[in-house]
């Protein structure tokens, strides 16, 4: 066997020197695999567990396996949602063949399922109104930060529930390009990719549920579109305000960290001979929530499973009646340690719960309903307990999605 091939890895993973490089994956011996659900694609994709975790390999061209690799990286620094890069290989002739030359490693993302899984049994149900916000939301996110897609689809996204809603991660870039920034142009372009490839993702559906395919729904990507649009223009839109109108701009900061996002900039550039001033805000990654749960508590969550949270530590706060910023940093500490801690150990215990954080943003969701039930504040104990009696309902999740995440755990 030739052993020639030049492997890039980044540090704090194995070395995945035990692979024979030089053969197609196709040829690997079953034996190093990891056997889990995964969507459609044209290149052969195999997933291999270490110490580390799971790691899933992609065998492409070079070409190919590079622009995937670079673009992902690119994203990771910028935080937009996409899975993590790795690894890439080169070089893996002769043996491999052009077609195999190089291979890209990502990391395994936990909790994820591909939108064949989402739909499976009752098509989008209740999961439709947050997957298509979440699906525009992405597309604007990778937009901003001048990723051109070229290939957005149902199929390179995959799909992880947080809090009430759902996080789409992008996983294919192999089509992608990286710019300083987008046209106006290039955007409407990869929106028109992005309409056909939703198309024949929803025939594949019915397709797979024996449907016709003028049931179908080919006009989701236009849905999905019009989203996008509304959330583009609410981030980019400029505003003309007078001097005296300062609240404006904290309310606009509110309203888009409302969404998520971060603010890196207000521009204020004076219009109207000085009269009016002119308002741009400059959007950063959509994790402000997240970033604010990590630095006050180092608890690690996405976006609207941290806002879930940070609301829980919020109400500790009150219950406490920390006021002061010194007195709520104090309340963190211990909301973490007493509150927080002991109760994701109890969820950790639990059989088929994957995701703890999910389990934890479940119970609070139950707290919240059984509090409105009840007409007063019921606690988290009770709460708890009555989640568990209930048999531990989870937001939209009551028809598969247990069954969903059970598929994918390690
Ligand atoms: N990091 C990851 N974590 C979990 N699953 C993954 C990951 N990367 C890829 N997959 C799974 O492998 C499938 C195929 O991956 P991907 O879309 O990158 O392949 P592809 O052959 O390039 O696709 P295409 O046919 O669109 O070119 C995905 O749909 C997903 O199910
Ligand atoms: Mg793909």
């Amino acid at each position: 066997m030739n052993t020639l091939f030049s492997l890039k890895v980044r540090p704090g993973h194995p070395d995945f020197l035990d692979l024979p490089w030089t053969q197609s994956i196709v040829d690997w011996s079953e034996a190093r695999f990891v056997d889990l659900p995964r969507g459609s694609s044209r290149h052969e994709v195999r997933f291999v567990a270490y110490d580390q975790g799971i790691y899933v390999v992609k065998e492409l061209p070079r070409a190919a396996a590079r622009q995937d690799y670079e673009v992902l990286r690119a994203l990771e620094t910028q935080d937009v949602t996409a899975a993590i890069p790795v690894g890439i290989v080169e070089d893996r002739y002769p043996d491999a063949g052009a077609e195999r030359s190089a291979a890209i490693i990502t990391r395994y993302l936990e909790h994820a399922f591909s939108y064949q899984q989402l739909v499976r049994d009752h098509g989008f149900g209740a999961h439709r109104e947050p997957m298509l916000d979440a699906f525009a939301g992405l597309l604007v996110e990778l937009h901003l930060a001048g990723c051109f897609w070229g290939d957005c689809s149902l199929a390179n996204v995959l799909y992880r529930y947080d809090a009430e809603a759902i996080e789409p991660i992008m996983v294919d870039a192999e089509t992608s390009v990286m710019r300083k920034s987008l046209s106006d142009g290039q955007r409407e372009e990869d929106l028109e990719i992005m309409i056909i490839n939703v198309a024949g993702g929803m025939a594949d559906i019915a397709a797979a549920q024996g449907l016709p395919i003028d049931e179908a729904d080919l006009t989701l990507g236009e849905d999905i579109a019009e989203r996008y649009r509304n959330l583009w223009r609410e981030l980019t839109e400029t505003k003309l305000i007078a001097p005296e109108e300062s609240f404006k701009i904290t309310e606009k900061i509110h309203r888009l960290n409302e969404l998520g996002f971060d603010v890196d900039e207000v521009d204020l550039i004076p219009d109207e001979g000085g009269r009016r001033l002119r308002m741009k805000v400059k959007v950063g990654g959509r994790n402000f929530h997240s970033v604010k749960l990590h630095r006050l508590t180092g608890i690690e969550a996405m976006e609207r499973q941290a806002r879930q949270v940070l609301s829980d530590l919020h109400y500790y706060q009150c219950l406490t009646g920390a006021s002061t910023a010194t007195g709520k940093e104090v309340a963190a500490v211990r909301w973490r340690v007493g509150v927080f801690e002991p109760m994701l150990e109890r969820l950790r215990a639990m059989p088929n719960l994957h995701d703890p954080i999910q389990g934890y943003c479940a119970v609070l969701h139950h707290r919240y309903l059984k509090s409105c039930e009840y007409g007063g504040d019921v606690g988290t104990e009770a709460a708890f307990q009555d989640w568990l009696a209930a048999g531990r309902p989870d937001y939209m999740r009551a028809s598969h999605g247990s069954e969903t995440t059970g598929a994918h755990a390690a």
